[in-house]
């Protein structure tokens, strides 16, 4: 299975067995084109996805040490996610499915995401239901896995993803982007921790970020002693420590409640097992205290295949197949198919 993921910021393209073994996974990210903007501007990740993914594709072949022909089936992420860089990969398969006469897979990247923890040999065994929480630059869910395609949606984020706070919270503390593992490593260096608040939403597995980024903002315009107006970029001039600081208070406060609600809804479903999915699945903090909270195994895939990548499309498209015609659209608003 060929599968290929251009919903964001990263060109993907990897080739996955029936049995689910990865035998290749390029992803040609596009961090430099956006940096100076400090996010992703859609029609530069079009373009960009335009002159990659041919030569993605070409290179997850090759390394896979396969060819076109033998291809059995092409998957590509149908949403959620940005509608020009999504059409790009998408016209990209049909085109395939068509000349090579393939069946084409249409892969909801969030439950690519859920499901990426069936790859990876080294995360060990999901033992079923498990509950999964997924953390990424655009999503926050808390999902209960029965098993691949049926899933119970426990909560979400009602404001910001977890990713994006903490990639607005590097911004406001002048660390590069993208801020989120900026954020880890500055956090990893500070003697103590800002103490922030946490939005708990009592009695319910939802959560907020908004407050919390709020917060930090005031911090930073009270330390750098700047009026409103004059915005947050002058940050930078903050003392190294005080950015630690206020790093380290954030990412607490967020891990604090991420994993609290995650053992909590182990517990109240029964779960035999948990995961962590997604590109803030990278943090080794939220990891550990995961770990400290959880009575379960829990899963964690290995880097490449956390942050946004084509294997995890390719496998879900194995797990959970929804073979499609070539009349399939992008839905860049896809939610979860969650009962
Ligand atoms: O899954 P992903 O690659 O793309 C989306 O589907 O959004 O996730 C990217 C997000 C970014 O917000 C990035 O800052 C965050 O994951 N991220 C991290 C870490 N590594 C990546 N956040 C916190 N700590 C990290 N180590
Ligand atoms: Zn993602």
């Amino acid at each position: 299975m060929l599968g290929i993921e251009t919903s964001c910021d990263e060109t993907s393209a990897a080739i996955v067995n029936g049995s689910l073994r990865v035998r290749s996974n390029i992803v040609a990210s596009q961090i430099q084109e956006h940096e100076r903007f400090g996010g992703v501007v859609p029609e530069i990740a079009s373009r960009q996805h335009i002159l990659t993914i041919t030569p993605v594709c070409s290179r997850a072949l090759h390394d896979a040490n396969t060819s076109w022909d033998m291809l059995e089936g092409v998957a590509v992420t149908r949403g959620p996610g940005l509608a020009g860089p999504l059409l790009v990969g998408i016209n990209f398969a049909k085109g395939l499915s068509l000349a090579r006469g393939i069946p084409l897979y249409a892969v909801d990247h969030v439950e690519a995401h859920i499901l990426s923890v069936w790859l990876d040999p080294d995360a060990g065994r999901p033992q079923l239901p498990m509950v999964t929480l997924v953390v990424s630059g655009g999503h926050t869910e808390l999902v209960l896995v029965d098993a691949p395609g049926r899933y119970r949606l426990l909560g979400r984020t009602v404001d910001d993803a977890v990713g994006e706070a903490f990639d607005k919270v590097g911004r406001l503390l002048g660390l590069p982007y993208p801020g989120g593992p900026s954020v880890e490593k500055v956090a990893g260096t500070a003697r103590d921790a800002t103490p922030l608040p946490r939005a708990w939403l009592p009695n319910t597995y939802d959560f907020s970020f908004s407050g919390l980024k709020t917060a930090v903002l005031r911090l930073v315009q009270g330390h750098a002693k700047l009026v409103t107006d004059q915005g947050p970029d002058k940050a930078h001039s903050l003392p190294s420590e005080t950015v630690a600081s206020i790093a380290a208070g954030f990412q607490i406060s967020v891990c604090d409640v991420l994993t609290k609600k995650l053992a909590g809804a182990v517990k109240d479903y029964g779960a035999l097992s948990a995961a962590i999915v997604g590109g803030v699945a990278n943090n080794q903090f939220l990891r550990s205290m995961a770990l400290d909270r959880l009575n379960v195994p829990l899963l964690a895939p290995g880097f490449g295949l956390s942050t946004d990548n084509a294997a995890m499309i390719a496998g879900a498209a194995l797990l959970n197949p929804h073979s499609v015609g070539l009349g399939l659209d992008a839905a860049p608003s896809l939610s979860l198919d969650a009962g």
